[in-house]
């Protein structure tokens, strides 16, 4: 039993040493890759240099007395106690309370800051938690849609380089038909700290990247089934390349002239698709616009590389295997398995790679 103990230990220990080489982690909040993520690690860096240096002089001057002051053959005396002297215990208690509030001040500083509301050419997105994916609304005024809507996106999100992001962060509303009412945390470790996404309440953070890059996230509150299959990416791109995605977003949805797309447009349109998801410019066969909420917007879904919760590449091999059974892709998910036909997922695969 014992030494199945120390052996369950080692594995463990040596899984989590081995964690800590990997070089290309996507998620390393100690690579910031802006200056909120830069603040916070700077914090911490200070703060676990501190800590390190007080667990070493302790634990250092414990070891030491264990072996100063150890049992010998021929000892019969107890060494002097100290118990009760007053001026060592004053210093015990002063300097621990000293320590911490020099550790307060950089603390409570970096929390005030970071709490600020960001002032200039600032750039705002809501965040809405779903069961289990992340949508993205962009609220600014020169980021509506054709239909006047804001640009809405699912699982990843496009943002200029160089430029403050302020995120109101937000969980999917009661009256949303789909999915479960409950709280995530929206977390870009290498963009800015972590917020929690609560029902009925708005939440704010704010992030910024210095270079164009793809910077990856997750959902860091337990959630439910697919709680590990909530993850995101946010996309930085430079200034031209983001204007690009801007106009691309502001269109209504492409049409295709594959004749397997038009097909798929209309198995979409006439189905149950459209009680959940949106699809600008596309219609009803009794001419009503595709509007279903609580689900992803799909205006735009192949400009997206990933889908439901960035769990899944978009291609047309994942979005068959998706369509067919989405439960059990993705434990949970509120998509329900429609039982569709081979023919009828092969359109609509046709159709949805046709929305760039
Ligand atoms: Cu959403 Cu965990």
């Amino acid at each position: 039993m014992r030494r199945k103990l120390w052996l369950v230990m080692g594995v463990v220990a040596l899984a989590a040493l081995s964690v800590s080489c990997v070089s290309n982690a996507s998620q390393d909040a100690l690579k910031p890759q802006g200056p909120y993520a830069q603040e916070i690690n700077n914090l911490f860096t200070s703060v676990f240099w501190i800590a390190a240096a007080i667990f070493f002089l302790v634990e250092g001057v414990l070891v030491l007395f264990v072996v100063k002051y150890r049992h010998r053959m021929g000892r019969t005396e107890i060494p002097p106690q100290i118990h009760g002297n007053t001026r060592l215990e004053i210093a015990w208690t002063i300097l621990p309370a000293l320590i911490l509030a020099g550790v307060a001040v950089p603390t409570v500083a970096t929390i005030w800051d970071l709490a600020g509301k960001p002032t200039g050419d600032v750039m705002h997105v809501t965040v809405i938690g779903h069961q289990f994916w992340w949508e993205y609304r962009y609220t600014d005024p020169d980021m509506k849609t054709a239909s006047g809507n804001p640009i809405t996106t699912a699982n990843v999100m496009v943002i200029p380089e160089n430029k403050t992001v302020y995120l109101s962060i937000e969980a999917e509303p009661k009256d949303i038909p789909v999915g479960e009412t409950v709280i995530h945390s929206f977390w870009i470790p290498e963009l800015a700290g972590t917020q929690d996404a609560v029902p009925g309440r708005t939440n704010h953070i704010y992030m910024q990247a210095d270079h164009p890059g793809t910077y990856w996230g997750q959902c860091k509150e337990l959630c439910g089934l697919s709680h590990a299959n909530m993850r995101t990416k946010v996309v930085a791109e430079t200034a031209t390349d983001f204007a690009t995605w801007v106009a691309a977003q502001q269109a209504p949805a492409a049409r295709s002239g594959d004749l397997l797309a038009q097909r798929g447009a209309e198995v979409f349109a006439g189905g149950q698709c459209i009680l959940c998801h949106t699809i600008d410019g596309l219609q009803t066969a009794a001419g009503n616009p595709v509007a279903g909420i609580g689900g992803p917007n799909l205006t735009h879904f192949a400009s997206r590389d990933c889908f439901a919760g960035c769990t899944f590449r978009t291609n047309p091999d994942e979005l068959r295997k998706w369509l067919a059974d989405p439960p059990a892709r993705k434990p949970g998910a509120a998509m329900p398995n429609y039982h569709l036909s081979e023919d009828q997922i092969n359109a609509l695969v046709a159709y949805l790679l046709s929305l760039n």
